[in-house]
């Protein structure tokens, strides 16, 4: 899912000696993603002020942070200390899942010169099966933004594919930066209900946030998804 996110080699190469023989290996490590689009390029839905700072701050932090946190492990690791193995699971679980849903938030966002807010295509698989379950994709996205509206303080709304119920459609949602780790559920799109995500163009009025986002949605995006 994540193969176009670029990823840079750590300058460290740890070697380890098996026997006689040498056994190089490298980890990667986390980059930011490369957009597909310009940061204002999503305007006037979303301002190039706030993916600006979405993208080259808040998105950065995470994936520093999580680099920072994979490499403290693996010391812990190579020390046996369990404990601080123990305790580095929740920056893991935080920046790691701040970094996977950006990514997917990222891609699943278009400028509308660029298909954002078309619709899935009529008869597409994606199509039908929302047709099926909600009568129309309008109904879909009026679920989806009552979800994002309950969400108490920061968290993610995600439309997914859940394919141990026969590629049914769901609306799940999660607090802070937990993600969707179930193999079972394919995330088609993720929003983003952070107020970093909004605050500087809609201030404290996110509904019209939630409703503005949706012209901006890579329909298309989520179709490959769906029939991945
Ligand atoms: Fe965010």
């Amino acid at each position: 899912m994540f193969k176009s996110v670029s990823r840079q080699l750590f300058k460290s190469s740890p070697i380890l000696k098996q026997g006689t023989q040498s056994v190089s290996f490298v980890r990667t490590k986390y980059a930011l993603p490369t957009l597909d689009y310009e940061l204002d390029a999503l305007e006037p839905y979303i301002s190039g002020q706030i993916n600006d700072l979405h993208y080259n701050k808040h998105h950065k932090t995470y994936v520093d942070n999580l680099n920072k946190s994979i490499e403290s492990a693996v010391e812990a690791k190579s020390k046996d200390e369990v404990k601080k193995l123990v305790a580095l699971q929740k920056a893991i679980n935080f920046n790691g899942g701040g970094y996977i849903n950006h990514c997917l938030w990222w891609k699943n966002l278009a400028p509308q010169k660029q298909g954002g807010g078309e619709l899935p295509s009529k008869d597409s698989p994606l199509d039908k099966q929302i047709t099926k379950q909600f009568g129309s994709i309008e109904k879909l996205i009026e679920i989806t933004n009552g979800k994002l509206a309950g969400i108490q303080g920061s968290g993610w709304a995600f439309v997914v594919k859940n394919k141990e119920n026969g590629g049914e459609i769901n609306v799940i949602t999660t607090a802070n930066q937990d993600t969707i780790t179930d193999p079972n559920l394919v995330p088609l799109i993720a929003i983003d209900a952070w107020e970093h995500a909004y605050y500087l163009q809609y201030h404290n009025v996110k509904a019209d946030y939630f409703k503005a986002v949706w012209n901006v949605i890579n329909w298309k995006e989520a179709e490959r998804r769906f029939e991945f």
